[in-house]
């Protein structure tokens, strides 16, 4: 695995995207754009800002885990600065074939392809890094994100009722799956 490789990405509206590895340097903005994430109430996981020294373990663990091939992460920049976040996670023991996806882009860049051409590239690397299954879990209302899952080839395998709370309110929690080839 190249750590410095990186891939180039023209959004819908002719923004240049940079995709690459992620690299110790980047924890400050990596924890600003999550947290910005969190302030919105973005239909994520986390529910809890980070701090600078949170996000620093964070960042040096994902380097740490993609040298050792449990995970496939990249940062996407535009103009220098982190726009969005990408991980698929391999499982551990008997499911190590099996990698877990999230994904998160900050507000003002969604809409431009740019989720798109995360996930494909992601999905491609985990391909070659002998993941064969992907998995996702995504609240049930979130549309966009659901839209593009399937446009990718991701396939609804199950719903968790009231499995996800946010600001007092449950939401049921989809999870799909796509299957990489053996
Ligand atoms: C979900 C997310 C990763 C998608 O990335 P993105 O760059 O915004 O998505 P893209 O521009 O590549 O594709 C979005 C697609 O959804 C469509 N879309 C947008 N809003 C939609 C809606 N409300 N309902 C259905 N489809 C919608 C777009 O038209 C586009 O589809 P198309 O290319 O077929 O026209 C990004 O919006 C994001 O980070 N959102 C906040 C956090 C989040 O939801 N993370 C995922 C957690 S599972």
């Amino acid at each position: 695995m190249n750590l410095h490789k990186e891939m180039l990405y023209t959004a819908k509206d002719g923004t240049l995207v940079l995709l690459r590895y992620p690299l110790e340097k980047d924890s400050m903005q990596l924890m600003s754009v999550i947290n910005e994430l969190i302030d919105e109430h973005a239909p994520i996981g986390a529910n809890k800002k980070v701090n600078r020294k949170q996000e620093e373990e964070y960042v040096r663990n994902a380097i740490k885990e993609i040298k050792e091939k449990k995970r496939i992460q990249f940062l996407a920049e535009i103009d220098k600065k982190i726009v969005a976040n990408i991980g698929i996670n391999r499982l551990y023991g008997k499911s190590a074939h099996v990698g877990e996806l999230g994904i998160f882009i900050k507000k003002l860049y969604r809409d431009k392809g740019i989720g798109e051409f995360m996930i494909r590239q992601a999905l491609k690397y985990a391909h070659k890094e002998g993941i064969k299954i992907v998995k996702l879990s995504v609240f049930a209302n979130n549309n966009r994100a659901i839209h593009l899952y399937k446009k990718l080839g991701f396939k609804k395998v199950g719903l968790l009722k009231d499995a996800l709370k946010d600001k007092g309110r449950y939401f049921d929690e989809i999870i799909m799956v796509k299957y990489l080839g053996f």
